[in-house]
């Protein structure tokens, strides 16, 4: 049994409504409910976490080492491209974490095109809409085998 940490960034809140043609239409409480489900099938516990400040991000991330978070699902949103603070955060949290988004970044606006956290992140998932976030749960598997809990 291992403590997944999932955390979200700014606009998350809006799935569901938000650019549905990009994002999808399922909210974002859709997607903690199913994965939610999916981290228990593999004996594992979700902690969700969503929030438009850069600050409760941060805090949210420097928490995980004594919250027993053994590794952590990160869609920054669009902190992605901009917040050193946050990487920062992750640097200084040392737990590994998978960077993943609901749209293709890559194929989209120039800046989305550069991220804070790719170069440091386990593997990044993009693309493939509320998926994503299930695709990075199943990479976590083999990660976190084994892993005591605090
Ligand atoms: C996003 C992509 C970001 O560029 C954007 O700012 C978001 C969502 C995604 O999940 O596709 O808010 O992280």
């Amino acid at each position: 049994m291992a403590i997944i940490s999932v955390i979200n960034g700014p606009n998350l809140n809006m799935l569901g409504t938000r650019e549905p043609g990009i994002y999808g239409a399922q909210t974002l409480a859709d997607i903690e409910k199913s994965l939610t489900q999916l981290a228990e099938q593999h004996g594992h516990e979700l902690r969700f976490f969503q929030s438009n400040a850069e600050h409760d991000l941060v805090n949210r991330v420097q928490q995980s080492k004594q919250h027993g978070v053994a590794i952590i699902l990160l869609n920054p949103a669009a902190f992605t491209h901009t917040s050193v603070a946050l990487r920062d955060a992750i640097l200084a949290s040392d737990t590994p974490f998978i960077e993943l988004h609901l749209s293709n970044v890559h194929a989209r606006e120039s800046f989305r095109q550069h991220s804070y956290f790719s170069d440091i992140a386990k593997g990044v998932i993009c693309g493939f809409g509320p998926k994503s976030y299930e695709l990075a749960l199943l990479a976590t598997l083999p990660l976190i085998e084994n892993t005591p809990r605090d």
